[in-house]
């Protein structure tokens, strides 16, 4: 069994969606036993109470440093032995030194299909934004593990969403939230599988199902 830490910054839908699928068995092998916030106000930790889940708070603006800061970030880390860190919706960059100690064991999702409408300042609803103004026809869903730069990782999985003549962004919003809801469960699963690989030239390649 994978133990998972889910790091969130607000409203932790995507999070929300991972503790259902364990509860429906879409994931098997793998269960959040953590959840860390950067925001004390994010409802995401709400959900992670209710659920019973270990959940705190760790904010940049109560260190005087950010090396200070990363210090506790790692140190929360390594106190919940995780086998996975799932970031679902964190908006905060993770230093260098996690994601070195952590490569390949931490995952994100961007509401875009990478590389589209993705990297520094495209995160939530401007990621929309950019491409309902692009006029794009089809968008979508990524995950990827996390490197040193923003979205730029491994690409897992994509799953593509139609977009429809007339859509807000708020609409867009709620589609893309649902194509979220339903794959990163669906890789969390991949994962716990060990049916993720990543290549030695970056590309990530799954083993076929038994
Ligand atoms: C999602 O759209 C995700 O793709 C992005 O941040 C958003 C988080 O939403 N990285 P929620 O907090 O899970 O509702």
């Amino acid at each position: 069994m994978l133990r998972v830490g889910v790091l969130v910054s607000g409203g932790g839908t995507n999070l929300q969606a991972i503790l259902d699928a364990e509860k429906s068995g879409v994931i098997r092998h793998a269960k959040v036993v953590y959840v860390l916030s950067n925001n004390a106000s994010a409802y995401a930790l709400q959900r992670a109470a209710s659920a019973g889940i270990a959940n705190e708070c760790i904010s940049p603006s109560s260190f005087e440093t950010r090396e200070d800061f990363h210090r506790a970030l790692l140190a929360a880390i390594e106190r919940e032995q995780l086998d996975l860190i799932v970031l679902a919706g964190y908006l905060v960059k993770l230093p260098d030194e996690m994601i070195q100690r952590y490569r390949g064991r931490i995952m994100n999702i961007h509401p875009s299909l990478i590389p589209s409408f993705c990297g520094k300042g495209a995160y939530g609803l401007k990621v929309h934004e950019q491409a309902l103004s692009r006029g794009v026809k089809v968008t979508g869903v990524t995950v990827h593990f996390a490197d040193e730069r923003y979205d730029c990782g491994p690409i897992i999985a994509q799953r593509p969403l139609v977009v429809e003549e007339g859509w807000s962004v708020a609409e867009l919003e709620a589609h893309i939230h649902e194509v979220e809801h339903e794959l990163y469960p669906d890789v969390i699963q991949l994962l716990a599988e060990g049916r993720v690989h990543v290549g030695a030239d970056g590309r990530v390649v799954v083993d076929p199902a038994h």
